[in-house]
């Protein structure tokens, strides 16, 4: 049986797993245990209850909570996923931040629960004060308020800096609600079952949200916070103070349930390296993970269906056969389980779970479950803004070749001046993007190393260590392990592609650090980059390593690495969804 294989067939991630299941489970739980007793002993904050100021000043707020049911009949998840987006369709880069609003009803439509069709109790925030229109956009202060269409039912654009005050925001989109034929406002009439822990549950999630308004509103005059290992600040962040308070908060809070129920290795195991690594390596320090795991489905405010695409693709697929109905069969199973097992994922519709892939299929086998299609946050490699992906819901997962467990070594790179290559690209003609790329630029200037293959005896590495800047154009699919490639190697990175989200934008600031050039410039490639001058580079190289410990691959994670990067995007969206338990019915 694949369950027991030798341990030479599963990769070794750098968290103890790779031998047997049993040790690593021992080591695990050792793991466990002696960390358990040193938060208890060291952190104050995990033994002590909510501060009860907090508590008089939002209780009275929250019995006003409107609480909408929609009916989403009408809506099919794939017009309700066009619609949205707009957000890089938009331009500028594609970076605006936000979390997702509520337009969430596609999925909720097939699974509603009584003969009318009316259900979902998933909101954008709700409408109690604190939560108001929910969440933490980390955004710097350039409005990015008119972008959000009609479907957001949350206004997340007025969550940004730029925001005169939170009392709009109440409001949340209401109108625009009312004015399409497909959702229903009603007043909150019906009897609900009462859920304490879900209450406080999402009690405290909008607690954190205050917190991060406050934070987004009050970034100028406020010293920052004090952190131990690291304090966010500087360009490369949109809004460093707010992204620092909401990171805290998440620490302090926040808890993923990991679903138990599968067997390796298409559940709870994953690649540790190759450019799929980054798949593997989440699933493994997940499984690792204790702070913010927690055994108790009832204490979790996101659960993790830890299925590995890569995994499938490798033990399921018919090669050649370009059926994928096999693996979404397997997901589908899955969420059949689940379901049936814990209450969880029908009380939100799967809006509060996650899937995470790094393979280029991986969107295209969450169609599976029409819930997870529309409903449920998905962390992709493959984040193509044209085919569904939808940066305020889903989340960018970086992609990041490994080739070895000793990352250092991928690491660091020369100043600017001992960089003699203006521009350097090496790989594949596939693509929508390259070979238009290649057809411009291979051979063609001295400054612009494009080639498809590099000579024998050249290091593909040097180069990218020799150029100032290097190109990350998409290949199959939009997502090029370049970019971090480049980020380790001190290399600015320069992302041609037209669809792609960027890892982390709803923090980051891409254009501190990075060029983003669409696919209509490519003729203009050396012109853009030419325009750079010196004391920029200098600048945006200087960013690009202060935005690198972003990147980092740690076994077992450090703070502010790329795990933690990815829980905190989670977290993000997790905050724009509130739960309500179901109706009596
Ligand atoms: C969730 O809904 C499905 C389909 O409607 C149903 O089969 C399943 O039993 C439900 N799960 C629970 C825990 O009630
Ligand atoms: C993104 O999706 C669109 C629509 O399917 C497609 O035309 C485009 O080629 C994709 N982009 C990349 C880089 O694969």
């Amino acid at each position: 049986m694949r369950g027991i294989s030798s341990s030479s067939s599963l990769p070794a991630c750098l968290h103890g797993h790779g031998s047997s299941r049993v040790t690593s489970c021992a080591t695990a739980c050792l793991v466990l245990v002696a960390l358990t007793i040193l938060v208890i002993s060291i952190d104050p904050r995990s033994s002590t209850t909510q501060p009860s100021w907090f508590l008089l000043s939002s209780s009275s707020s929250s019995s006003s909570t409107s609480v909408s049911v929609r009916h989403a009949a009408a809506t099919s998840a794939s017009s309700l996923r066009q619609t949205s987006s707009w957000i890089n369709g938009g331009g500028g880069g594609g970076e605006h931040l936000l979390v997702r609003s509520s337009s969430f009803g596609g999925g909720a439509r097939s699974r509603g629960r009584n003969s009318t069709g009316k259900e979902v109790l998933v909101e954008g925030g709700g409408g109690d004060g604190t939560a108001a229109a929910a969440a933490a956009v980390i955004g710097s202060s350039s409005g990015d308020g008119g972008l959000l269409p009609s479907v957001a039912l949350s206004p997340a654009g007025e969550l940004t800096a730029a925001a005169p005050a939170p009392a709009p925001a109440l409001e949340w989109g209401v109108d625009d609600a009312a004015s399409r034929d497909d959702i229903i406002q009603v007043m909150p009439q019906v009897q609900r079952r009462r859920d304490v822990k879900l209450e406080r549950l999402e009690f405290g999630l909008a607690k954190a949200r205050a917190a991060i308004r406050e934070a987004i509103q009050n970034k100028d005059n406020r010293p920052p916070l004090t952190d131990k290992d690291y304090v966010p600040v500087g360009p490369v962040y949109r809004n460093a103070y707010a992204f620092h308070r909401s990171y805290l908060e998440m620490e302090k809070l926040f808890k993923v349930y990991v679903y138990e129920e599968g067997e390796p290795p298409v559940f709870h195991d994953g690649p540790c390296r190759s450019i799929y690594s980054t798949e593997g390596r989440f699933i493994y320090a997940m499984e690792m993970e204790n702070r913010m795991r927690t055994r108790d489905p009832d204490q979790a405010h996101v659960f993790f269906l830890p299925f590995s695409v890569v995994k499938m693709v490798k033990m399921i697929y018919e090669p050649n056969s370009h059926d994928m109905n096999p693996l979404r069969r397997t997901i589908s199973d899955y969420i059949n389980v689940v379901s049936t097992k814990y209450p969880h994922w029908n009380r939100s519709f799967g809006a509060d779970h996650f899937m995470l892939s790094c393979h280029d299929w991986g969107p295209y086998v969450t169609s599976a479950d029409a819930n997870l299609m529309s409903n449920s946050i998905r962390v992709l490699c493959n984040a193509n803004t044209s085919e569904g992906f939808e940066p305020s819901r889903d989340v960018s997962l970086p992609e990041i070749n490994l080739r070895s467990d000793a990352v250092d070594r991928q690491v660091g790179g020369p100043s600017a001046s001992r960089r003699p290559i203006l521009a350097f690209f090496a790989g594949g003609d596939h693509g929508p993007v390259r070979p238009l790329l290649l057809k411009h630029w291979k051979g063609k200037d001295a400054d612009l190393q494009v080639s498809e293959y590099l000579p024998r005896g050249v290091s593909y590495t040097d180069m990218m260590r020799r150029s100032r800047f290097c190109l990350c154009p998409s290949g199959y699919e939009v997502a090029s392990p370049r970019v971090v490639e480049a980020i380790y190697l001190e290399c600015v990175p320069v992302v041609i592609g037209d669809d792609y989200a960027l890892p982390f934008a709803d923090v980051l600031n891409w254009a501190a650090f990075s060029v983003r050039v669409p696919v209509a410039d490519i003729p203009r490639l050396k012109t853009i980059l030419a325009a750079v001058s010196t004391p920029q580079y200098i600048r945006m190289q200087r960013r690009v390593r202060a935005v690198r410990r972003h990147f980092m691959v740690n076994g077992p994670p450090r703070r502010f690495d790329v795990f933690h990067m990815i829980l905190h995007s989670i977290w993000l969206r997790r905050l724009n969804v509130r739960v309500v338990a179901p109706e009596e019915y």
